[in-house]
């Protein structure tokens, strides 16, 4: 989604800040735009619908040596994407530019009251009414700082800003409510400004994280903080990063989608690793450790998410109910804020995020904030928001995703999960059992994979259907919508999960030749029961690709296709199918030929409710 570079310093501000926007390229953008100052103080917008390659050869040779500059790359929310909604945004004169993440909520207000002022829009966008906003107050306050405090009040929504301006050449203004922005402190002069801290880590790991309602006021030499509702100055609160950005290279494979298929193994181990003693049945979770007291007294978890994330927080319930006997609800982060249930003490809020950006777990996140209740988080990217505002968590180790559509993210989401049905279990059940199953996982995903060839040639013989249909009981349900969401996202082929026992309900109606059924049927005390499912399917007359576990013959005369899962346990299951979805999905939409890395209309961090 949309993403914020800046600097400020002696370096050329153009190509800090063009490398920047190429690093959060694959969040996914449609369009991308640059604003500097050139050597006599006078502005420069550079701007387009398509990529941050594209902007290069449009800048003036002379102006690469600018050292003041923001950049933005968009993902369309208000208006089509195209150069004139590109960011950055200017007023009348264009001495006032501005950058943008978020959505400004009240600005067909604020856009009504600047046109009866006279203020003319040339955008669809909300954000081009924050420089005429600015401009105005520029009129009837004293300063350009009074004026962008006054303009910043004024907005509602979700913002984090960069703002340039001819009349103070040596600055960059930058801002945030419910949209992340940090500061990195460089060495020598200079600044710089990210809605991603990993996009200047090769620059600077000191980093100032900003709260809602900062301003910052950035010179080379000095960075001012205040509190834009008391008015007040604020100490910069500078901290270290203590990771290193991993280096992400796409190596042999033709896009990240399908090499992070294959990291599946490794997903697994890196979420292991450590925290694993299968032999002496130990579970081990530092990032728990400090809420170790508190949780042994929770009644209740709630778990909520957004899109995959959400899904493996369905296997979560299954699992954390079985394992640890703890009552667990999942909802999607999007609803769970307009509901008012009650919310004791005792409850605990479990978001899961890959990105840790996602708005709507944000938000979630922050309405819970004052109930008293412990925050926990599983997240992949380390120092994001999620993993900011919860009090502790477990991150996934999953290495960074690119792909748009998550992956290895939902791999290591449950294998996080497994890990924490454990850690809160008594040791009863098949926990030992579990424990050991974990340590053989990463073996078995990786036969799972060994059969790329064999699913690419049963997806190629599905690829032209239009509709699908996912199905699948007790933990096979969440994967048959997590399969669904996969089809959809990457080969925009139509696609429904459904809890196998619900076809009979409704949606057995849909069923004839022309749409398939891809069923999850690994073993498990519920088969027999999923396997009349299908059979009800297969009497209407519609193909079936089933996923059942090695060895089982029962399934073999139902199945139009068939492919097999190594045995393992029926909790560990969600993983292993997971793969075969992902490769179904993906052979489908390899062979429609479209940008499966960046599935049209999607981004990887969605950082709008
Ligand atoms: C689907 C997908 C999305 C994300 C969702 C949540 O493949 O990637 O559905 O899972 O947007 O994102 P995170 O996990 O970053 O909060």
């Amino acid at each position: 989604m949309c993403g914020i570079i800046g600097y400020i310093g002696n370096k050329s501000a153009c190509d800090v800040v063009l490398n920047g926007l190429r690093a959060l390229e694959y969040r996914g953008y449609d369009s991308v735009g640059i604003a500097y100052m050139d050597n006599h103080g006078a502005s420069k917008v550079v701007k387009q619908a398509g990529r941050v390659e594209g902007i290069y050869p449009l800048i003036n040779k002379a102006n690469l040596q600018s050292h003041v500059a923001i950049g933005h790359t968009r993902w369309a929310t208000h208006g089509s994407p195209n150069i004139i909604n590109a960011h950055p945004h200017i007023n009348g004169d264009g001495s006032i530019l501005v950058v943008h993440n978020g959505i400004i909520e009240n600005y067909l207000e604020i856009k009504q009251e600047l046109t009866k002022n006279g203020y003319t829009f040339i955008s669809q966008t909300d954000t081009e009414v924050i420089p005429h906003l600015i401009d105005y107050y520029s009129k009837h306050l004293g300063t350009f700082e009074d004026a962008l405090t006054a303009a910043l009040n004024d907005l509602k929504g979700a913002y984090a800003v960069a703002v340039i301006t001819t009349k103070e050449p040596d600055k960059i203004y930058a801002a945030k409510l419910s949209s992340p922005l940090v500061i990195g402190v460089g060495k020598h002069n200079e600044y710089f400004l990210a809605s991603d801290p990993n996009a200047i880590l090769e620059h600077t790991k000191k980093v100032v994280f900003l709260e809602d309602y900062d301003l910052a006021i950035i010179s080379r030499d000095k960075l001012f903080l205040k509190d834009l509702h008391k008015n007040i100055p604020k100490h910069p609160k500078a901290e270290l990063l203590d990771y290193d950005r991993d280096k992400v290279v796409l190596g042999d494979f033709p896009n990240f989608t399908l090499k992070e298929i294959f990291e599946a193994p490794v997903a697994i181990k890196a979420a292991t690793l450590g925290r694993i003693q299968a032999d002496k049945g130990i579970v081990k979770l530092g990032g728990l450790e400090i809420v170790a007291t508190q949780l042994k007294l929770i009644d209740r978890i709630v778990i909520v998410a957004c899109g995959t994330s959400y899904y493996a927080g369905l296997v979560g319930e299954y699992l954390i109910e079985e394992f640890a006997s703890i009552p667990v609800e999942v909802q999607l982060a999007s609803e769970f804020k307009y509901r008012k249930e009650p919310f004791s003490r005792s409850s605990v809020l479990l978001t899961i995020s890959q990105s840790g950006e996602t708005a709507d777990t944000i938000a979630a996140l922050n309405k819970v904030k004052d109930y008293g209740c412990l925050r926990l988080g599983i997240v992949n990217a380390t120092g994001s928001s999620v993993a900011r505002l919860t009090d502790a968590g477990v991150y996934c180790h999953a290495g960074p995703e690119q792909a748009v559509a998550s992956t290895k993210a939902f791999i290591s989401q449950v294998t996080v999960l497994i890990l924490i049905a454990l850690y809160l279990s008594d040791g009863t059940n098949s926990y030992r059992k579990l424990l050991k199953e974990l340590e053989l996982l990463p073996g078995k995903a990786q036969k799972v994979l060994d059969q790329a060839d064999k699913i690419k040639s049963i997806a190629l013989k599905y690829k032209n259907y239009k509709d699908f249909m996912y199905v699948g009981r007790k933990y096979c349900y969440p994967c048959a919508l997590e399969g669904a969401l996969k089809l959809k996202e990457i080969s925009y082929i139509h696609a429904e999960g459904y809890a196998a026992g619900e076809m009979k309900h409704g949606p057995l109606a849909l069923i004839d030749k022309d749409f398939p059924t891809l069923a999850l049927a690994t073993d498990s005390p519920e088969l027999d029961k999923t396997i009349s499912n299908l059979e009800e399917i297969k009497a209407r007359g519609g193909p079936l690709v089933i996923i059942a576990s090695e060895g089982n013959k029962k399934i073999t005369k139902l199945a139009d296709d068939l492919i097999y899962l190594p045995e393992t346990m029926e909790q560990t299951q969600p993983i292993l199918s997971a793969i075969v979805l992902q490769l179904f999905a993906y052979f489908i939409a390899e062979a429609k030929q479209v940008d499966i890395d960046r599935p049209r209309n999607l981004a990887k961090s969605v950082t709008v409710e």
